[in-house]
């Protein structure tokens, strides 16, 4: 693999399907590990990228995760089909959760992913679409001086 030239993977993501919850998070937290990306910089990556896929898995009906690297920056994309986010800036609240009973038995629903998500990453976008789905760009700089 070529950083300079640029690095592009993507992942499907099934709603519902909790027995691969995290599988593409861990892939693309190897690939940092394997090109040599500096380990602060892949925690903040897996904890966004764990955070965005759990989103689909929870509430989305499918959806794809675009991983991209280059020499400048690590971009995550993701684009699901589901229910959409009614109000963003609601969602964006620390606390904020819709997630079902059997969803906190596992464990989740503390409202704190897409808080997270912009905590840890450089530039993070949403948009959605009632009754369509969501999408996320998500933005790592890999040097802090090509920080926009
Ligand atoms: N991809 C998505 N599609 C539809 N709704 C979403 C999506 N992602 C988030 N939401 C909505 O935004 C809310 C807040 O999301 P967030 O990730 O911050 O918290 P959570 O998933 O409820 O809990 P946690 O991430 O802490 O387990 C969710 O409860 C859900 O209502
Ligand atoms: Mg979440």
């Amino acid at each position: 693999m070529e950083p300079e030239n640029g690095f592009i993977q993507e992942f499907k993501v099934k709603g519902g399907d909790f027995s691969k919850a995290g599988s593409i998070s861990t892939e693309i937290k190897e690939i940092l590990q394997e090109v040599g990306i500096d380990s602060s910089i892949i925690r903040r990556v897996a904890i966004a990228s764990y955070e965005a896929e759990m989103n689909m898995v929870m509430y989305s009906r499918k959806g794809e995760v675009s991983f991209i690297l280059d020499s400048v920056k690590i971009l995550i994309k993701t684009s699901d089909e589901g229910p959409g986010i009614e109000d963003i800036d609601k969602a964006m609240q620390e606390g904020f959760s819709t997630a079902t009973d059997e969803m906190r038995e596992m464990g989740f629903g503390a409202g704190m992913g897409l808080p997270n998500i912009k905590k840890h990453s450089d530039e993070f976008k949403i948009t959605s679409e009632i009754g369509k789905g969501t999408n996320l760009s998500i933005t790592f700089y890999l040097e802090q001086q090509n920080k926009q």
